[in-house]
């Protein structure tokens, strides 16, 4: 029996005014709060006289902190089974709700009751302050370790677990999430994604009723070609951009992840998040730590521009490699060549890239393999040795040709996976995931390789680690992964059940190795478009593939998902050329995000060409406000005629406005001006349109303006049919 019930059995003989004295008391006594505060916010642990540690509160900090000890008791946080509010649930007890830990001890019982035993508060700098909190269970000699590590200014908490055991045997851990929250509303938006290749990033929102709803994925490699692991849950009301209470969420998880949300009995919001437990029974050994991934999430009582911006300068902080960092403009061949390419083609093509101005040349998919050359996506895949008839004299030929033309050079890799037609498949065919006793089963052709097996990662690092030591030159690596895993069976892990966790485990440890020796090196995270986008494998990568649709309309809708969560230098933009848009109109939607293109530069037409030149030094002259500045979203595509989203530096001096037509009816524009934001209210700036094309005239009249007047009022950039983007630089008035 639990004390709590005695100590309910005792007080239940006392009259009703000595109860709320010994209430009080015992509060007083026995209760431990703690809040994390953030800038904004405060979450407000506490651990009651029967030790269970509850999670009491999520919201607008309050400037007395003895009034969080009143908080409890102002929420309906219980019902019939207590521990609806537990701040990490466990199974097997007398709490019946979703758990966030499950587990199956040595000596094969299943339960687990996890209580407070102590905890910390590290402040590691101005910004960032660790509270971890040590919890056990009385029986057996199992524990966990919760952490929430704070970034006070941009009001962000990244929580993890840290499970560790000293059972005689292996535990098997049958759930491990990493965070478990929970809120108190009238009612709760659920906000997610799904999506295919091509079609990332769309967006449903939905009011969450009685009963659990899960985000997760399957798919092993990519957590989000489907379902991917952001998601935003406003309080009350849907929130708007300016407006109204919103969390958003990222589980740091390139693979399998879940993502519980319960409106539980008594109202309240039960949310948990982790490594998705499917088929993924994880066997722990005696004495080793188990840590979980990271769940990151931002609480905003302002809308959806304040939590994106939040998340935004947190990740530029400290989570993107070199988010505080410039970005390499650059041309690619994929969609120019494919896989039909020599060293003349591709000396032509590294002149073009000095011609239009960007910084380098990234050479896609397709350089490699002999015996089973890659000339299409049907082998070579894991060969990586420079294709001799294409590249006779090698990768080296190339970043040489590079820096006589002062462009630098980067390179496509795709080092997790393997075509079955290569040596690599030959020689060692165990290194492969699959199913040894039934057929194999390919997405693209190819199949991935153990990530769990040491051998593997030291061959995954070798090749990009050769690439760069053959190649001291070698200036950017685009990383793809284009399979996800089918028939997943490791020869390598003695327990199957432990593959998938172990797999992401492998794929960050190459990573991390690759981290410490190339530190700032840029890299671009792809996967067959944006099917692996997350804050995991973004530690180690400068920016992401959000879609192999770069079709600009298609591109105003993704990037814009997108943009909630991530900041716009991460974003790899590309003007190709998909579509039927004008090429200044895809060029003016591949800017708000890192620039780069993908065309046959010498079939632009003269216009064209200097138009695309001229963007590329408009680019650079804003580029400060795109990549480090911040992000306005002024008019929602989803529901506008034309969309509108601004960039402005940190010192409110210089900024920039993308204007897209996005309906194509007769007659649509902008009708009204757009109210402009983050600008400084009492400063006067000089308002001009950008971006021209050749020959064409700005309808916009250069004009000064106070920073009060283009919030009040705004700017109307005159879209139109015949105007379909507009670019409005908006730069203090000397
Ligand atoms: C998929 C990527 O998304 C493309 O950009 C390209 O790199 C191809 N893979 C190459 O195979």
């Amino acid at each position: 029996m639990h004390k709590t019930k005695t100590l309910t059995g005792l007080l239940r003989m006392l009259p009703v005014t000595m109860l709320l004295m010994v209430g009080v008391m015992a509060a007083k006594a026995q209760s431990i709060v703690i809040p994390i505060e953030s800038k904004q916010n405060a979450m407000v642990l506490q651990v009651g006289p029967d030790k269970y540690l509850d999670m009491v509160y999520f919201g607008n900090k309050l400037p007395d902190k003895n009034e969080y000890n009143s908080i409890a008791k102002a929420y309906r946080l219980n019902g019939k089974t207590e521990g609806y509010n537990s701040a990490y649930t466990s199974s097997g007890n007398r709490n019946l709700l979703e758990p966030a830990i499950s587990v199956t001890h040595a000596d094969g019982n299943k339960s687990l009751d996890l209580k407070y035993v102590s905890h910390s508060v590290t402040k590691i700098n101005d910004d960032i302050s660790l509270v971890s909190i040590t919890l056990k269970d009385s029986v057996y000699d199992f524990g966990v370790i919760l952490n929430y590590q704070t970034y006070y200014n941009e009001n962000v908490t990244e929580q993890w677990s840290v499970i560790e055991h000293h059972e005689k045997h292996d535990v098997v851990l049958n759930k491990y999430a990493s965070a478990n929250l929970y809120l108190q509303a009238g009612s709760y938006w659920l906000k997610h994604y799904h999506g295919d290749w091509a079609k990332e990033m769309r967006p449903e929102e939905e009011q969450l009723n009685h009963g659990i709803k899960t985000l997760d994925s399957k798919l092993g490699t990519r957590a989000d070609l489907f379902q991917p692991p952001v998601f935003m849950v406003s309080l009350n009301k849907p929130a708007a951009e300016d407006n109204g209470e919103v969390l958003y969420g990222n589980l740091e998880w390139s693979g399998n992840y879940r993502i519980d949300l319960e409106v539980d009995p008594s109202n309240n919001l039960r949310l948990i998040a982790g490594i998705n437990n499917y088929a993924a029974d994880y066997v722990l050994k005696p004495g080793v730590e188990f840590t979980t991934p990271k769940f990151v999430y931002t609480l905003s009582a302002n809308g959806k521009g304040e939590a994106s911006r939040n998340l935004q300068s947190w990740a530029r902080k400290y989570k993107i490699v070199d988010g505080e960092g410039p970005r390499l403009t650059l041309l690619n061949n994929w969609e120019s060549t494919y896989f039909n390419f020599n060293e003349n083609r591709l000396a032509g093509i590294l002149k073009d890239t000095k011609t239009l101005g960007v910084d380098l040349f990234l050479l896609d998919d397709g350089w490699f393999g002999n015996k089973y050359p890659r000339n299409d996506d049907r082998q070579g895949l894991g060969d990586w040795q420079s294709n001799k008839d294409k590249l006779p004299d090698g990768v080296a030929f190339l970043t040489k040709a590079a820096s006589d033309n002062g462009v630098k050079f980067g390179i496509w890799v795709e080092p997790e996976m393997v075509n079955p037609k290569s040596e690599l498949y030959e020689k060692h065919p165990d290194w492969v995931v699959k199913q040894p006793q039934r057929p194999e089963y390919y997405m693209r052709n190819q199949l991935v390789l153990d990530l769990t097996n040491p051998k593997v990662q030291d061959f995954v690092f070798g090749i990009v680690d050769n690439l760069f030591t053959k190649n001291p030159a070698l200036a950017y690596i685009k990383w793809d992964c284009n399979s996800v895993i089918y028939n997943a069976h490791s020869a390598y892990e003695k327990n199957q059940s432990n593959f998938y966790t172990d797999y992401v485990f492998g794929l960050y440890k190459v990573l991390a190795r690759l981290r410490a020796k190339y530190p700032k090196v840029p890299m671009m995270l792809c996967s067959g478009g944006g099917g692996r986008v997350d804050y995991g494998a973004l530690q180690y990568f400068t920016e992401y593939w959000p879609s192999d649709n770069t079709e600009p309309m298609e591109r105003i809708f993704i990037q814009w998902e997108y943009s909630y969560f991530y900041p716009a230098l991460a974003s790899s933009n590309h003007v190709t050329d998909w579509g039927k848009e004008p090429i200044k109109f895809r060029t003016d939607v591949a800017m708000t995000g890192k620039l780069g293109f993908d065309i046959v530069v010498s079939k632009l037409k003269p216009d064209e060409l200097a138009f695309c030149q001229q963007a590329v030094k408009t680019y650079k002259e804003y580029s400060e406000a795109i990549w480090h500045g911040n992000q306005y979203r002024l008019q929602d595509p989803q529901d506008n005629d034309v969309a509108s989203i601004m960039y402005v530096d940190s010192s409110k001096n210089s900024a920039i406005m993308f204007n897209y037509l996005v309906n194509n009816r007769y007659a649509t524009g902008s009708k009204l001006p757009i109210r402009l934001k983050g600008l400084q209210p009492d400063r006067m700036y000089t308002v001009s349109e950008v971006n021209l094309y050749p020959g064409n005239r700005s309808t916009i009249v250069n004009a000064v303006y106070s920073g009060q007047f283009l919030m009040t009022v705004g700017i109307n950039p005159d879209v139109r049919e015949s105007r379909t983007s507009v670019l409005i630089a908006v730069n203090g008035a000397k």
